[in-house]
């Protein structure tokens, strides 16, 4: 299965991320809904993993403990080539983020786990297939980051399309 380790944000700032994808693909005439459930935050992204390492890794990842922080998500952004547009915040160093996947990805290369080793860009995608867009600012969300998790990209039919990974 195709795996990633991510946060997932809680109602409130799930409700506050899908309003502002809503309003960007409304301000520059976006066709396509960015679905609410699968609005996250990826901290390794590791491709394809075997059923038995997947679950051992979902494992490892659940009982990883760190003090819950706040990220400010307040800059939106563009992957041009992707076509993503993404929200994330200003200060793109926020250490307690950096910390927390510094420490996934230590515990990936404890499990002989390979992953995307580019450096961490943290940011939300909003829009898929955007073609072109202008950065800026917008009025800043505040994400609690308190549990991360091992999620799979889900099979076409089902509602969302990621599925966290259960131990
Ligand atoms: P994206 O939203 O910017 O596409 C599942 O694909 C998650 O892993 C997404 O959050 C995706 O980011 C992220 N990701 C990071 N590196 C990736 C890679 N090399 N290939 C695919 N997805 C990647």
């Amino acid at each position: 299965m195709r795996c990633f380790v991510a946060a997932w944000p809680d109602e409130p700032t799930r409700l506050a991320l899908a309003s502002l994808a809503d309003d960007v693909r409304q301000r520059i005439e976006h066709r396509r809904v960015a679905r609410a459930d699968d609005l996250h935050l990826t901290l390794a992204f590791i491709g394809d993993l075997a059923d038995e390492v997947a679950f051992d890794v979902a494992d490892s990842v659940a009982k990883l403990r760190f003090k819950p922080f706040a990220w400010q998500l307040d800059t939106l952004g563009f992957f041009e080539e992707a076509g993503v547009v993404w929200v994330g915040a200003t200060d793109a160093t926020v250490r307690p983020l950096a910390d927390l996947a510094d420490r996934v990805r230590a515990l990936l290369d404890e499990m002989h786990v390979a992953y995307d080793r580019k450096p961490l860009a943290p940011h939300v995608t909003l829009l898929r297939g955007v073609e072109r867009f202008a950065a800026g600012t917008v009025a800043p969300i505040l994400w609690r980051i308190e549990s991360i998790a091992l999620y799979r990209s889900a099979p076409a039919r089902q509602a969302s399309r990621y599925v966290r990974v259960t131990p």
